[in-house]
């Protein structure tokens, strides 16, 4: 009888082990669909592969040049390249870089200067290489350049000029790498060349810190795309 009661109280203990672990399975469970419910965030990032996406109502052009650049000694990527990329690689724009048709441009800086001021004072038109993307895709022109004595290069005028329809009804925004002049009227002598077009809040940054000082850059060209809407 004893041994009987023995069993019965042994069997009882397994049962109630059993039911204690059936029980935890189930709270596991629920903890594994609790924690695969970040899955429901992974459904909900197409919509922001999408909304990212749409940065592909914006394109990026810029003109920018390597060699020996003020300050910063002999650069393999331009100063104006660096700040552009920075914009594609956040807003997942397309780009497209402006390169001379015949490149005359001396690698050397003082060499550099003296032809981009015979440009100037010629008003020339150099001639842009290769085809310039359909902007009818783009809502929306991040457009780039050195300061070259105090102005936008020669080069981009032409862009401006030869694509002045297809700007018009765009919303442009200016950005620039210099050595002191800032935007230097980008931002005015862009909207007087690219009339019926609405000219956003341009960006300044000094090549230096293009070149050297490439992550507090980038947390500023981020603040300025916020801005932006970005
Ligand atoms: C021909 C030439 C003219 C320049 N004129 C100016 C100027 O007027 N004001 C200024 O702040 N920087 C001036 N700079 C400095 C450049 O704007 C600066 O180094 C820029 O970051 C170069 O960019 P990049 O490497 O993209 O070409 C000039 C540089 C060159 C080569």
């Amino acid at each position: 009888m004893r041994k009987n009661m023995q069993k019965l109280a042994l069997l009882l203990f397994a049962a109630v082990m059993i039911f204690a672990f059936a029980a935890c399975g189930s709270a596991d469970q629920q903890k594994t669909q609790t924690e695969t419910q970040p899955a429901a965030d992974e459904n909900t990032e197409p919509e922001q592969a999408e909304s990212s996406a749409a940065g592909n109502d914006t394109l990026v052009v810029y003109f920018s040049r390597t060699g020996e650049q003020y300050e910063v000694g002999v650069i393999e990527k331009g100063n104006t390249a660096i700040i552009a990329d920075m914009i594609t690689e956040a807003t997942g724009a397309d780009s497209f870089e402006i390169l001379p048709k015949e490149d005359n441009y001396p690698d050397t800086y003082d060499a550099l200067t003296e032809v981009a001021k015979q440009e100037q004072n010629e008003n020339a038109r150099p001639a842009i290489a290769g085809e310039v993307p359909d902007l009818s895709k783009y809502d929306t022109v991040f457009i780039g350049a050195p300061v070259w004595w105090g102005d936008w290069p020669m080069i981009m005028y032409t862009f401006f000029e030869e694509n002045a329809d297809a700007l018009a009804e765009k919303t442009l925004i200016p950005f620039s790498t210099h050595a002191g002049s800032g935007l230097s009227g980008f931002d005015s002598k862009l909207a007087s060349a690219c009339p019926g077009s609405t000219v956003g809040e341009g960006l300044a940054i000094a090549g230096t810190d293009a070149q050297n000082d490439q992550d507090s850059v980038r947390s500023t060209v981020n603040d300025w795309l916020s801005g932006l809407g970005y």
